[in-house]
């Protein structure tokens, strides 16, 4: 049984406290999909609550942190180099229509670097944590990335722009092209848990742009202790600030970035030219 260090503790207990609340609101969305007012609402309490359960278990162990949450902003602490970076449920959308994939995600940043990381799914009881240059378990197993090296055999995850978010055509370009060489493509929206995915070996990259820091901050620790690469879509080392996100495997990460910038496809014989 691997000891967890006191940090992944402290996520991890705060993180199974929130859970209990979330399970609990989970349960009763299936109800109100079916009252006239709908879930909306509620789900944005359970949100909430979950911020709040979040926040005083994680301000109570280590009350010097600052905070960066969705739903409350940023905060800084006593001590300036570390903060928490919390989504207390990503996945909002799967959680207002019952779908059972969502997550709690919390990040530790210091001098601007993330050195814990944990993202928990509760329906399926999967604890995803790492610590920098402390490898990435599920629950008490290690993980590794996967060790697929061709496009063919591979499966990547993305995100798709919805109502409100621009950047439609370019994501049906990226689509089409990811679509033409590998063996499929996910969306399952939730973009913390598609890059524990990514470190645990299911799916072999993953792709999305305009996330924020939230969404992905434990997700990049995840992978790079699994062994992965993270990067910008355009090859560019990542910050919490980046327009996009690119995670996978070593072997696929340059091939999978070629195409989705429009380099074309790795390895492919150039067309021929009619006469
Ligand atoms: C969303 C999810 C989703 C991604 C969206 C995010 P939320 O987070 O991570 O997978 O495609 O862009 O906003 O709103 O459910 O916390
Ligand atoms: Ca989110
Ligand atoms: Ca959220």
């Amino acid at each position: 049984m691997k000891t967890r260090s006191p940090l992944i503790n402290v996520m991890t207990k705060a993180a199974f406290k929130a859970a209990r609340g979330l399970k609990r609101d989970f349960g009763e969305v299936e109800n109100l999909q079916v009252s006239r007012k709908g879930p909306a609402d509620f789900v944005s309490a359970a949100d909430l609550n979950a911020e709040k359960a979040l926040r005083e278990e994680l301000a109570r162990a280590r009350p010097d942190f600052g905070f960066l949450m969705e739903e409350s902003g940023a905060s800084e602490g006593r001590d300036p180099r570390r903060r928490w970076v919390v989504d207390p449920l990503d996945g909002t959308t799967n959680f207002l229509h019952g779908l059972p994939h969502w997550a709690i995600s919390i990040a530790v940043e210091e001098n601007n670097a993330i050195i814990a990381a944990l993202v928990y799914d509760p329906i399926k009881d999967e604890l995803f944590t790492a610590e920098r240059g402390q490898g990435c378990f599920l629950n008490d197993r290690r993980l590794r990335v996967s060790s697929r090296r061709n496009l063919a055999d591979a499966i990547f995850a993305t995100g798709i722009p919805f109502k409100g978010l621009d950047g439609h055509d370019g994501f049906l370009t990226e689509l089409k092209g990811v679509m033409a060489v590998s063996a499929g493509v996910r969306r399952w929206g939730t973009a913390s848990l598609d890059l524990a995915y990514i470190a645990a070996g299911r799916y072999d990259g993953f792709w999305e742009r305009g996330l924020h820091p939230w969404d992905f901050a434990a997700g990049i620790l995840l992978v790079r202790e699994a062994g992965g690469m993270v990067s910008e879509l355009n090859g560019k080392d990542i910050r919490l600030d980046s327009p996009s996100i690119l995670a996978s495997n070593n072997a696929l990460h340059s091939d999978l970035q070629r195409i989705l910038i429009g380099k074309g496809t790795p390895g492919a014989a150039p067309a021929r030219r009619s006469a």
